[in-house]
């Protein structure tokens, strides 16, 4: 009876030693840090409850995490598990996170050696850390520069955008501003840069807190404050995203990329690859107007000690004949009884519009690319990928530009042809009397656009194509389109 006492004593005595974990809240810990026994308490919940932990390095060992929903199983353990009231939060690449009901409160305990720092958040509105499912975007790069966006932040004030409805059926201006719009941003989001080949990269945990703390030689941090060439861009109707530019790059190098949105939710990562040390042409980005335009164009260096060409800095010879095309084919869509009389249950003539305009800025831009790398490349990577090679084509100094709308350019350099998709997308949407067509993938399309790359080459198959995109997640482009 006395040892009975004693020991719910001593029980009790635990308990009462316990750490309380409380909502919408990170608490990170070091193995010194942590309470002994690394027991903590969980507040009772009506809804149901995230539970998430980050590792905060690699770590040689992993500890277990472990969750009771019973307020009576205290030092919940993996002999528990599949009682239906203890539960593992497993962890992949460093991170683990678990949803369920809490309603009577409960324990977590960790077993197996800390030996990194960890976080560990509990919230009531999903899970406070996270490996998010929106990726970063390549723009493109130079030699030594990148233009990268964040996955989709925030998809409100995109209503700009949105289609005009009847009676007040008025189609956005050619020189459209939706931009001025933007979001107040509630959110802290950041890029990390760092060499593929950086051996801390290995091993780093998909984490926030492990990448914000690893010491990767030559990553970079990046101010999230909105410059011309930083901030929000609606590129797509996927939202809005961040945009970053940045220099200082090595030619020729594979990068990886991460974005860590409020310190604790991971996106990606992304590779990308920076050009050639004799790539001559430079970035274009930051166009109202063209929104998807954000690669390098054949264009001269931008004035001195600007880094890319935006709205603010594109000469006006370039930009006032492309803006009065899309005037006047936006007033002889409008002939059409836009709003009313639809040519097509499917589309509208904000559809054509934009389609149009997502065409005509990429026949106007014309896209470079690096020249096709010689054979000497290695063999490992031209194995890894079963090798579909980019819809490219040489264009000499001595020939006539290929856009309509750009100056002529003084080096030879290689055109990344535009998506055919791009082409077929205006058709699709365009009323048949403005007479937009594309050319024939059998025949003469191969010439000015990549085909088969999206849709398969065949004529009217959506789909199918040899890649599916126009990009992947690891630095591979094979057209242009959005
Ligand atoms: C841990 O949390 C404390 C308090 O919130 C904070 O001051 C500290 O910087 C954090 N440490 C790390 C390594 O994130
Ligand atoms: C609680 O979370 C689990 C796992 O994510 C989910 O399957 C379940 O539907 C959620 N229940 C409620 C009431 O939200
Ligand atoms: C514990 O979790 C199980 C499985 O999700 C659930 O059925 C049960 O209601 C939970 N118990 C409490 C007290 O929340
Ligand atoms: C487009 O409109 C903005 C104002 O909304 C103006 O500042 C800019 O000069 C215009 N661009 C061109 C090329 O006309
Ligand atoms: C939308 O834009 C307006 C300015 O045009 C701004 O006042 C408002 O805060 C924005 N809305 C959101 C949700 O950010
Ligand atoms: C980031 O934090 C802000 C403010 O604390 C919040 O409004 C936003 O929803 C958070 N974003 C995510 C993805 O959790
Ligand atoms: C646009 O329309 C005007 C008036 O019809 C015409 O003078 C001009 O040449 C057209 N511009 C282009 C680029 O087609
Ligand atoms: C960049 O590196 C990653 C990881 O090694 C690889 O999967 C990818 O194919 C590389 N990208 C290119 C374009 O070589």
């Amino acid at each position: 009876m006395l040892l009975l006492a004693l020991f719910l004593l001593l029980q009790s005595h635990v308990i009462n030693a316990q750490q309380s974990l409380s909502f919408e809240k990170v608490f990170n810990f070091t193995a010194k840090s942590l309470p002994n026994p690394p027991i903590f308490s969980l507040p009772p919940a009506r809804a149901n409850v995230s539970i998430s932990v980050a590792l905060c390095a690699s770590s040689p060992s992993l500890p277990q995490f472990f969750i009771s929903n019973d307020t009576s199983i205290t030092q919940p353990g993996q002999g528990d598990v599949g009682s239906g009231r203890v539960f593992e939060i497993t962890l992949e690449n460093g991170f683990g996170a678990w949803s369920g009901l809490v309603s009577d409160g409960g324990f977590l305990t960790i077993s197996g050696a800390v030996q990194v720092p960890i976080e560990i958040g509990i919230s009531e509105h999903g899970p406070l850390h996270e490996v998010l499912d929106g990726l970063p975007l390549l723009g493109d790069t130079t030699s030594n520069q990148a233009l990268v966006f964040s996955h989709p932040i925030s998809y409100s004030n995109t209503t700009q955008i949105e289609d005009p409805t009847y009676p007040n059926y008025v189609l956005p201006p050619a020189n459209i501003s939706f931009p001025s719009g933007a979001p107040a941003l509630p959110i802290d989001v950041t890029l990390f840069v760092a060499s593929t080949s950086s051996p801390e990269l290995a091993s780093l945990p998909h984490t926030g807190c492990a990448i914000r703390a690893a010491n990767i030689k030559g990553s970079q941090l990046l101010a999230t404050d909105q410059t011309p060439d930083n901030g929000l861009w609606l590129r797509d109707s996927e939202g809005w995203r961040w945009q970053w530019l940045f220099t200082g790059l090595t030619p020729l190098t594979n990068y990886t990329t991460y974005v860590v949105e409020n310190g604790t939710k991971v996106s990606g990562p992304v590779n990308f690859v920076t050009k050639s040390a004799s790539f001559s042409c430079h970035l274009v980005h930051s166009l109202p107007y063209c929104p998807s335009v954000n690669y390098a164009v054949p264009l001269n260096a931008p004035p001195s000690r600007i880094p890319s060409y935006t709205s603010l800095n594109l000469p006006s010879e370039i930009t006032d004949p492309l803006l009065e095309v899309l005037t006047n084919f936006t007033i002889s869509l409008s002939t059409q009884a836009c709003g009313r009389d639809n040519y097509s249950p499917l589309v509208s003539c904000a559809d054509c519009q934009r389609a149009y305009r997502a065409w005509l800025c990429s026949i106007w831009f014309t896209r470079c690319a690096d020249a096709a790398p010689t054979s000497t490349s290695t063999s490992e990577t031209a194995a890894a990928t079963a090798k579909v090679t980019p819809a490219t084509q040489v264009q000499l100094a001595t020939e006539t530009p290929r856009s309509p709308g750009l100056p002529p350019f003084p080096f030879d350099y290689t055109v990344l042809l535009p998506c055919l998709e791009t082409c077929t997308a205006a058709d699709r949407a365009c009323p048949y009397f403005l007479g937009f067509k594309c050319p024939l993938p059998k025949f003469t399309a191969q010439q000015s656009y990549g085909v088969g790359y999206v849709d398969h080459g065949e004529e009217g198959t959506k789909g199918k194509g040899s890649t599916g995109v126009t990009q992947d997640r690891w630095g591979n482009v094979w057209c242009n389109g959005v």
